[in-house]
């Protein structure tokens, strides 16, 4: 079907004066006693194309005008009348692809997030949707080329596991056995399952992606992990986009100054390709969002250690619902404080206690902190989860065993440390939370597709 896309016409000023095809669906439509207007939308931008229908032509334009239907159109692309100024197209035929009955449930102008959760298959046809999937795709291709152009090998890692990355007793269960009431214990039953073992969804590409960067130096993943948190809050899902680099001959500085030059490369990006998109967004959702992001292009993020970072909490005119001392995990309410109250710009939390991070990192002189960085963001919390790597074979170990870890299915990633181990270290980007970042969309299930949560598959 030859066709243009809309953002080619509403832009390009060659299609100016030119018959031209178009396809899309009806947006909003009115009628006035010589003209009908149609604003039609394809997709391919967030403004739509007007188009207009004289009644001289189109003596009953009403099939052309309902609400969700699908047209094509042949006209002329001209300057538009209205005081905004750009083009419109002056139809010649236009024919019906698909029709949109009344109970279509996008009638109104305006629908509640809540409301579109409940519409998923169609909810990304409003304008909200429209922007945050042009922006999460514009930002993924950037992530990308930031690595490419910088000789990073971009690696698959699997999905499904035997090994528990983050150790938090977060794993979904993948398994073909049935339930048997028959089965004696755990070990037989997991004898019989496909894999001859306990295997899992993977929270976390890390260990198979220090695998690689001993092998390819600097490497990033890509792809979902999953998480069966409890957590019913706007910022986890079950299934998420995870972005994770690993750099080999890299310590937890090296670690900080990617992160940060990512993030600002990144959005850089993100506001020279969707000004419309972001514009629609400060305008819309986050009041300032433009400043904001062009702010932290230009300036350097905070940093701060874990244990300051607690002085600073305990020492906070606010009452948090988590109490704060050394030691404890920091909530989003503290997360959101630092970096929203204290820095008003991204921040990272260095060297947290070793009790509370996973058993890879490396494990500071102090003997009591690990070279841990978390990024947190205002408005959203921690976006980023990164360390320097514990490279030493037995210093890991000890860690493993303190945790009592059962080694068994770690054997290759412990080789690692025995054959040319070096100082390494890499991060955890939660794809997600930089759009809710980048958008100023407060909750986690209105920047991805099919929001998976518990209790509930959208
Ligand atoms: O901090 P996390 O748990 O770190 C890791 O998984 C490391 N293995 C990463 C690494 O060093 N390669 O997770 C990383 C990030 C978090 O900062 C957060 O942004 C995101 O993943 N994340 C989630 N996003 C949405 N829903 C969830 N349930 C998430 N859990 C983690
Ligand atoms: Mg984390």
């Amino acid at each position: 079907m030859k066709h243009a896309d809309i953002c080619d016409v509403l832009s390009d000023a060659s299609y100016l004066n030119q018959s031209t095809t178009v396809c899309g669906w009806v947006r909003t439509s009115r009628d006035s006693k010589t003209v009908a207007f149609v604003e039609l939308n394809d997709g391919t931008s967030l403004k739509h194309l007007q188009v207009v229908l004289d009644k001289e032509k189109f003596a009953d334009p009403s099939a052309f005008l309902k609400l969700g239907s699908s047209l094509r159109v042949v006209g002329t692309v001209v300057p538009s009348q209205g005081k905004n100024g750009g083009v419109e197209m002056s139809a010649e035929t236009v024919e019906v692809l698909g029709t949109c009955p009344p109970e279509y449930p996008l009638q109104k102008k305006r629908h509640t997030l809540e409301f579109l959760r409940t519409i998923p298959h169609l909810r990304l046809r409003a304008n909200t949707f429209n922007a945050v999937f042009r922006v999460r795709s514009i930002l993924a291709a950037a992530l990308h080329e930031y690595f490419q152009s910088r000789h990073y090998v971009y690696v698959h890692t699997p999905l499904i596991t035997a090994s528990d990355c983050e150790g938090a007793g977060e794993m979904f269960r993948v398994t073909t056995q049935p339930w048997n009431a028959e089965v004696k214990s755990e070990e037989e039953y997991f004898k019989n399952d496909f894999f001859g073992q306990k295997s899992f969804l993977s929270v976390s590409g890390q260990l198979e992606g220090e695998v690689c960067a001993m092998a390819f130096g600097k490497i990033y993943t890509f792809g979902p992990s999953f998480r069966a948190e409890c957590s019913n809050t706007p910022r986890h899902v079950a299934e998420f986009w995870h972005m994770e680099p690993e750099i080999a001959f890299a310590e937890l500085p090296d670690v900080l100054e990617i992160i940060e030059d990512m993030i600002k490369n990144v959005i850089k990006v993100a506001l020279e390709k969707c000004p419309t998109e972001l514009a629609f967004f400060d305008k819309n959702f986050q009041p300032g969002l433009l400043e904001k992001l062009n702010n932290l292009v230009n300036e350097k993020f905070g940093v701060v250690t874990y244990t300051e970072a607690i002085e600073i909490l305990k020492k906070a005119d606010v009452e948090f619902q988590y109490p704060v001392e050394w030691g404890c995990d920091l909530q989003t309410e503290h997360e959101r404080y630092l970096a929203e109250t204290v820095y008003k710009r991204p921040v990272f939390v260095t060297d947290y206690p070793k009790e509370i991070k996973s058993f890879y990192m490396k494990q500071n002189a102090d003997g009591k902190t690990v070279a841990a960085c978390d990024l947190l963001a205002p408005g959203v919390g921690e976006i980023i989860g990164g360390s320097e790597r514990e490279a030493d074979l037995e210093k890991l170990l000890a860690a493993m065993k303190e945790r009592g870890m059962t080694l068994d299915a770690y054997e290759q990633y412990l080789e690692l440390r025995k054959f040319g181990s070096v100082p390494h270290g890499g991060f955890g980007l939660g794809f997600e939370r930089l759009i809710m970042y980048a958008t100023g969309i407060e909750n986690i299930r209105d920047v991805i597709l099919f929001p998976r949560v518990v209790n509930k598959i959208f």
